[in-house]
């Protein structure tokens, strides 16, 4: 191309974060508890107790937001403030206390984007064998059918799921419960084929009850390479592709079981029991965007069938891992890793937002994109973080890129608006443009303090993409 298209002048310039990561106050205001209090989290104390104390401090943050400019953020709903036991009861206070931030978001000109489940099942749901039990079906839809009723004039953009094949793929990853084990295979994938159940209710309720709002899903979407020119590569890469990104999303968007994965799952006798009329209510949901979450890439070769398959070579990151007989994962020598090991690779940014287009055409929400470092707050009060605005600069860069390739891309929200607790490691591992001054273990006096990014993503921000 000669010429990289600009972004679209209403492109939603956003930010992330989820319920359970920064809010805190988890055992507040009538909130019940759910699986991520219930889990063993090695470094945490105070990690999800106190989290970033946004409950608390919402108020503060949403103006620092639009300080930085943003246009829309996204945030999730902890379920448990709403129906402490997950179904029954509600608690007012859990849905005065959303309303109270979404008006003002509001009050900003910031859009609310709403994800409606965001790794934290109410704990007496999982009691009753959490997904794996088709009661939570019903009580997904009534959680949502609250919400859309209360919040549905005001909210634009609803997320469905987050992540539901790191939930499926990776249990781990999320949290051990306590003392427990990880579900089996076979468990996972019906839990899997509930969840689908419920969305695709939940995608359908909410045309019908909102009708100028929009839903997708929110998937974690990795790009591949096949490792070498290798034909079995070849076959090895694409399963890895279509189990891990395509079948959950074939059946959040078309409502049909992939073919590869039926087979992977027939298989192994690990398909789930699909009753009557549970496909229909996963092909009666249509997504209006898709939603992808987007880190690293993976490469792929020929699975050896024994162990080492599943060896974590390529560093920590756990979506990396292979599974024997099926496929490998090996190191990428062209792209660099973040302190903790994940791949950073810009270009698969590009790459990934054209298949998935390519594929469904449906305009593409980024939710998630960023890097996890141990930010340091210098005694000038600074906090130095360049190699986070290199790494959002390049991926901007691709999403143009994308853009130029014709691919519909209406907005982009890194994670994080502000630090949070990392999914499984801790505070230390920082990814917002605001500082949030508290350890690991101590939690100090929780101030916010402007990182470098935050100027460079404003300045981005205000010139739509042009500076920075
Ligand atoms: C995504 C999750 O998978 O990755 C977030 O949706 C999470 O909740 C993010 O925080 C980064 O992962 P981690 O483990 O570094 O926090």
């Amino acid at each position: 191309y000669n010429e990289l298209k600009p972004f679209p002048k209403d492109f939603l310039w956003g930010a992330s974060t989820s319920a359970y990561q920064v809010e805190g106050a988890s055992e507040e205001d009538g909130k019940g508890k759910s699986v991520i209090d219930m889990m063993d989290h090695p470094e945490d104390t105070a990690g999800f107790t106190v989290a970033s104390d946004h409950y608390h401090r919402f108020k503060e943050d949403i103006r620092l937001f639009h300080e930085l400019g943003l246009k829309g953020y996204r945030f999730s709903i902890a379920w448990t403030r709403i129906f402490p036991e997950g179904t029954g009861e509600i608690n007012e206070k859990g849905l005065q206390h959303y309303e109270e931030l979404i008006d003002e978001l509001i009050k900003y000109g910031i859009e609310p984007i709403v994800t409606l489940y965001h790794f934290d099942l109410p704990y007496a749901l999982e009691e009753k064998g959490g997904w794996g039990n088709r009661e939570v079906i019903d009580a997904f839809v009534e959680y949502a059918r609250i919400l859309f009723n209360r919040f549905g004039k005001k909210v634009n953009y609803w997320l469905t799921i987050n992540e539901q094949n790191t939930l499926i793929l990776h249990p781990g990853a999320v949290g051990v419960p306590k003392g427990g084990k990880l579900p089996t295979k076979t468990s996972l994938y019906q839990q899997n084929h509930h969840m689908l159940v419920a969305q695709g209710k939940v995608m359908e309720l909410c045309h019908e009850m909102c009708p100028h709002s929009q839903i997708g899903p929110a998937l974690n979407m990795t790009s591949m390479y096949q490792a070498t020119s290798k034909p079995e590569d070849a076959i090895a890469a694409h399963n890895w592709e279509t189990i891990r990104g395509w079948s959950f999303l074939d059946l959040a968007v078309h409502g049909k079981y992939n073919n590869l994965l039926w087979s992977y799952l027939e298989n192994r006798g690990w398909q789930p029991e699909i009753l009557e009329g549970d496909l229909e209510a996963i092909g009666k949901g249509h997504p209006d965007f898709i939603a992808i979450n987007y880190y690293s890439t993976a490469t792929i070769s020929e699975s050896t069938g024994d162990a080492s398959d599943v060896s974590p070579r390529a560093g920590d990151q756990q979506i990396m891992l292979g599974e024997p007989g099926v496929y490998r994962a090996e190191e990428n020598p062209y792209v660099d890793k973040t302190k903790y090991g994940w791949v950073i690779d810009p270009v698969g940014l590009r790459l990934t937002l054209r298949k998935v287009y390519e594929r469904y055409n449906l305009p593409i929400m980024i939710t998630e994109n960023g890097i996890g470092a141990p930010d340091v707050l210098n005694d000038d009060g600074s906090v130095r973080d360049d190699y986070r605005i290199d790494f959002i600069q390049a991926h901007l860069k691709q999403i143009q890129w994308a853009l130029t390739d014709g691919v519909e891309v209406f907005g982009y929200f890194p994670w994080a608006a502000l630090d949070v607790v990392s999914t499984h490691q801790g505070y230390a591992k920082r990814y917002g443009f605001i500082y949030v001054n508290r350890g690991e273990f101590d939690v100090k006096d929780l101030k916010r303090i402007k990182k470098d990014s935050f100027y460079w993503y404003q300045k981005v921000i205000e010139s739509n993409g042009k500076d920075g």
